[in-house]
């Protein structure tokens, strides 16, 4: 890896052993693009790329011998001079301009690479990255930009942002900062999203792009189920095992905008960042911004390489602590098995029959504070209810603890009930606007967590509770979605920041939990899977992935999310039959089989099931023990999509190439048809390997196939619904 300042053609080359990415010093002193892509050798000089033409069109002055910013390819370009794409960055001076013009003044280059504050960001040292600040200026808005490119040298990464100064003297309105502009010279690309709702998330969904905006937005608050605040921009032939694409992944949990506008000329502009619908940023004196981190990835070998890319990158320089890179504890969580209604009895019931099982952890899911014995009550009021746990968390953790299960237990920190003493005593700290009704979701409001003091306060009560317990992890909840954004703390110039706010609140309170107690896994959660970002990996290295628990949905929603995220960060658990949202019954061998692909537990009463199901769990427990390090950190390949047909398959592979585990599912069963071969990925070529008792080169596995029909003999066909097999495959 090496970062290089050309000063006499004024260009800068960010490069590792797999990409290249040039930025120069446009003749107006701003900054143009002039390659991203494939490794390429440094050169002298890269000027010829900026593009000049007699034709009619705007040019930036006199001097610049008719360049134009539109037909060039720019790095971070306003509106107002003579781009007319959509710009990354708008600010409003005291004069009412949004005109502006930054342009080059300095950089540094450094080793590593710095964090960015109060917001979640990768990280790495000297060896690991190399880092390039730009520095900007427009002199007449009294404003610097200094804009930061980290190139990784393991992976064929760029992370960036921006930082907006402002120097003057009055003051001056931010109301768009995106993260990145990525402007590519031809259009000839796709946009797949990651799509969905409750129970339906991250579904991967691709669009043909062209002249004009193709984009996706959250205005939820939360990054949401809905659009994922990660694309990828491919070209259309590219598939999950060849071809060129790029990824953009934002790392925040907010509001969000990512798109892709093709201008009429031909030049394809990518976008991503806060969304600017209801942004504004003041600054004072002295005063700047920082923009959360976009995390760039490239591939010229498909999409199951840059998922990887991703999975390595957020497993080893996002993910922090003491469960970085470890193997997570198989949980057993009480939400589907009781809902709210339960007593310690109860839950010991279960926590003990987990515990016989081989589970590691108990979770107590919602309902153990407050007068919270429904929807309607409670949240707010994190005091355990003495009816349900006379001898509060810290008591049961205890008792479960000597079962020799670690506990751990539920919040939803940033929500309050109207019925609550919290609200009674406080109904200013909520997001709620004077004089009009506020909608409520799930019987709750959102609290105002971009005031400290409300933050402060859930801060004080859950740490009076975490204190004194042996608590080794915490399932994080947010169940609702932002309406009525308006605080009671902030000045009417104000308001504009108070989503940004919310998101910086939610931010410090994980930290301040986090340097509290270093040890406890967190598992983030939001109705399932409606927060699942690389922000939240950076506290929660594991999130809830949908509430949707039916192995079959699963399959779907667990490989949509794999394009994006590590399949260790996915909350994946066996529950019961028939399924609380689908109403579909399934093997307990296939739920587990999906299952296993991600953190695994069971979110049901082992008590309720037969006692040869319980056996079959000890088994899948005893599977998960000895091969979760290989599930959860191996190279994952997508297979064969679910949405493509009616069987899927996944499999991850050691990095050294000597063990691998497939998993293979029929969501549809096809009646008189040759079940026919699966063919393998990722493995050596040369390696024998040994499957279910023969032996088959690495090529074989990987050109011929799994012959299907040799599972027929463990009980596996494609002419039954539901039916799965999971196989090891070791080097013999
Ligand atoms: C929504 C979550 O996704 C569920 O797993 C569960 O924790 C409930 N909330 C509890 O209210």
């Amino acid at each position: 890896m090496n970062i290089i300042w050309n000063k006499t053609s004024g260009h800068f080359h960010l490069y590792n052993d797999r990409i290249s990415y040039i930025i120069g010093v446009a003749i107006n002193g701003e900054l143009t693009n002039l390659y991203y892509g494939k490794k390429i050798h440094e050169k002298d000089d890269f000027s010829y790329i900026t593009f000049r033409m007699g034709m009619p069109n705007i040019v930036v002055d006199a001097d610049t011998e008719s360049y134009s910013m539109e037909l060039n390819c720019q790095e971070y370009p306003s509106f107002g001079t003579t781009d007319f794409g959509t710009p990354a960055y708008e600010i409003e001076t005291e004069n009412g301009s949004r005109v502006s013009s930054f342009v080059y003044k300095s950089h540094t280059i450094s080793k590593g690479k710095k964090g960015i504050k109060g917001l979640p960001a990768t990280y790495a040292d000297a060896g690991e990255a190399m880092t390039l600040e730009i520095l900007l200026e427009d002199e007449a808005a009294s404003m610097t930009l200094t804009l930061s490119y980290t190139i990784f040298d393991k992976y064929p990464v760029i992370a960036r942002h921006a930082e907006f100064a402002y120097t003057g003297s009055s003051k001056v309105r931010i109301t768009r900062a995106l993260s990145c502009c990525l402007d590519l010279p031809d259009q000839d690309y796709e946009m797949m999203q990651f799509d969905g709702a409750w129970a339906r998330e991250r579904i991967p969904m691709v669009r043909k792009l062209g002249n004009g905006m193709t984009s996706i937005s959250s205005m939820r608050g939360v990054s949401s189920a809905n659009h994922n605040p990660f694309i990828i921009i491919k070209r259309p032939n590219t598939d999950d095992f060849n071809g060129q694409a790029y990824g953009f992944s934002l790392v925040y949990s907010g509001n969000f905008l990512a798109g892709a506008e093709g201008s009429t000329h031909g030049r394809l502009r990518i976008l991503m960042g806060i969304n600017p619908e209801r942004f504004t940023w003041m600054l004072k004196e002295g005063e700047t911004f920082e923009t959360p981190e976009v995390v760039m990835a490239m591939t010229d070998r498909g999409l199951n390489d840059l998922s990887q890319t991703y999975h390595r990158l957020f497993n080893n320089n996002l993910v922090r602590g003491k469960w970085k890179n470890e193997p997570r504890p198989i949980l057993n969580n009480n939400w589907e098995a009781t809902f709210m209604d339960f007593t310690e009895e109860k839950i010991l019931k279960i926590a003990r029959k987990a515990g016989d099982a081989g589970v590691e952890l108990f979770v107590l899911d919602d309902g153990w504070f407050g007068e919270r014995n429904d929807d309607f009550a409670g949240l707010g009021d994190w005091v355990e209810n003495p009816k349900k746990l006379p001898q509060g968390i810290a008591g049961l953790a205890r008792k479960i603890n000597a079962m020799g299960l670690k506990f751990g237990f539920w919040i939803e920190p940033e929500m309050v009930n109207p019925d609550s003493n919290l609200y009674r005593r406080h109904p200013d700290w909520v997001l709620s606007v004077p004089g009009r009704k506020s909608s409520l979701g799930r019987h709750q409001l959102v609290l105002d967590f971009s005031r400290e003091e409300v933050v402060d306060h859930i801060y004080g009560m859950l740490y009076k509770i975490l204190k004194d317990a042996p608590v080794s992890y915490i399932k994080w909840d947010m169940n609702r979605s932002l309406t009525e954004v308006f605080s009671a703390g902030a000045d009417s110039c104000e308001q504009g920041m108070i989503y940004h706010k919310y998101v910086l609140g939610v931010y410090s309170l994980y930290s301040r939990l986090i340097e509290a107690f270093p040890d406890i896994l967190f598992e983030s959660c939001s109705s399932g899977g409606n927060r699942f970002d690389a922000g939240m990996l950076y506290y929660a290295p594991q999130a809830w992935c949908s509430d949707n628990t039916d192995a079959i949905d699963r399959l779907r929603i667990q490989y949509g999310t794999s394009y994006g995220y590590p399949i260790v960060s996915i909350g994946s658990h066996v529950s019961a039959i028939p399924n609380q949202q689908t109403g579909r019954s399934v093997s307990i061998g296939t739920r587990a089989n999906v299952a296993y692909f991600g953190t695994f537990g069971y979110e049901l009463d082992l008590n309720e099931i037969s006692d040869e199901e319980f056996e079959e769990v000890k088994g899948q427990i005893e599977f998960m023990k000895k091969y979760r390090e290989l599930i959860q950190y191996g190279d994952f390949y997508r297979l064969r999509s679910p949405f493509e047909a009616d069987q899927t398959a996944w499999m991850v592979v050691s990095q050294d190439k000597r063990k691998a585990i497939v998993g293979f599912y029929c969501l549809r069963s096809n009646v008189n048809t040759l079940p026919g071969f699966l063919r393998l990925a990722g493995l050596d070529k040369d390696i024998l390997y040994r499957m279910e008792g023969r032996d088959y080169y690495g090529d074989e596995l990987m050109n011929m196939g799994i012959t299907l029909s040799e599972f027929y003999k463990k009980g596996f066909t494609i002419s039954e619904d539901y039916a799965s097999f999971v196989t090891v495959i070791e080097a013999v």
